[in-house]
């Protein structure tokens, strides 16, 4: 019988500036990158939803109508295929396969990205007329799941594609004109978002005459990052890039790994380089104005440290459909 399966992706990102200032209502500007999460949907045989992951429990698959004995990274999806099924319920249920080119929980953004290639792919599924607004919107009530008070910029940028300034909710599509090369390194070192984030705001609570400076300095640096980036200064972004992520050690999301992968970006000619999204592990960022440098660097972790390191590109690509097909099985 010929069965239809659709097929949608959303791209991962990277915070160029101001995360954790974004979530007292600093400004920060986010890039998405050419890697992505695919969600593949078609009808299920079963009378239940069902939902796969590759990259969780070894692609086992989970039933989604209830939630006792589902992993919790799934806890968040399960919100988002109930959401679609009290809405939009017709006789069908769906099979859902996650695929992704992103590591997880590594501040890449992978959890909104797959909550946005989900809700765009369960919308065509129910044949439900979604905007770009309201594909966010859902994934944000994902995200709320999964890491708390969440500010929203990891579900916009993943909905939106390009390069975003961001603050409090508010979106401002960035016109970058960027000549550079971005070099990712997952530093492997596990950390959790919502954890990160509660971290920060007790410190807060406790000194917030250490805290506010330094969240103001952020979001002041985020500023002076608008114009770099659009008048392509290199020399500019990489020198923000390094004094966001000093000030973000003093906000103690920092980690001596990650320090040392700076490091290894410096000594191979790195311009400027900070850690993104939550920090306490997860990535870094560098720039390089030559793909020579940045060859080096990607060589020297890989070899040095067992660090993978990859360039990445900024992506205009937004959440898509790749494509709807039938197959013959
Ligand atoms: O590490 P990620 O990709 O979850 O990014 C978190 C970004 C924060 O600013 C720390 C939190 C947020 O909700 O904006």
């Amino acid at each position: 019988m010929k069965d239809q399966h659709i097929c949608c992706s959303a791209p991962g990102k990277i915070i160029l500036f101001g995360e954790h200032a974004v979530v007292y209502g600093y400004p920060a500007i986010a890039v998405a990158i050419d890697r992505r999460v695919y969600s593949i949907v078609k009808r299920s045989d079963y009378n239940y939803p069902v939902l796969i992951s590759e990259n969780i429990d070894a692609g086992r698959a989970y039933r989604m109508d209830v939630t006792d004995s589902i992993p919790h990274e799934f806890l968040s999806l399960h919100k988002l295929i109930t959401m679609f099924a009290k809405y939009f319920s017709n006789n069908d249920y769906p099979y859902i396969s996650i695929k992704s080119d992103l590591p997880i929980s590594s501040g890449l953004g992978s959890s909104a990205a797959t909550s946005v290639a989900l809700t765009k792919s369960l919308a065509e599924f129910y044949k439900a007329s979604f905007t770009l607004e309201k594909i966010s919107a859902y994934a944000f009530e994902a995200e709320k799941i999964q890491h708390g008070m969440p500010s929203g910029i990891d579900n916009t940028i993943a909905t939106y594609g390009g390069g975003i300034y961001f603050k409090q909710g508010e979106i401002e599509k960035l016109d970058i004109n960027l000549n550079a090369i971005l070099v990712v390194a997952d530093s492997k070192v596990p950390r959790s978002t919502k954890k990160l984030v509660e971290k920060v705001r007790k410190f807060k609570e406790k000194n917030p005459q250490i805290v506010n400076p330094i969240l103001e300095k952020i979001g002041e640096i985020t500023n002076e990052g608008v114009e770099a980036l659009k008048t392509n200064n290199i020399n500019k972004v990489g020198e923000l890039m390094t004094e966001n992520h000093n000030l973000l050690e003093e906000l103690g999301v920092g980690h001596h790994k990650l320090s040392e992968i700076l490091s290894v970006f410096t000594e191979t000619g790195a311009i400027g380089g900070k850690l993104t999204g939550a920090g306490g592990g997860g990535c870094v960022v560098a720039i390089f104005d030559n793909l020579n440098d940045a060859q080096q660097a990607i060589n020297k972790l890989e070899h040095q440290q067992g660090i993978k390191a990859f360039n990445t590109y900024i992506s205009t690509k937004g959440v898509t459909c790749e494509s709807v097909f039938c197959d013959d099985n």
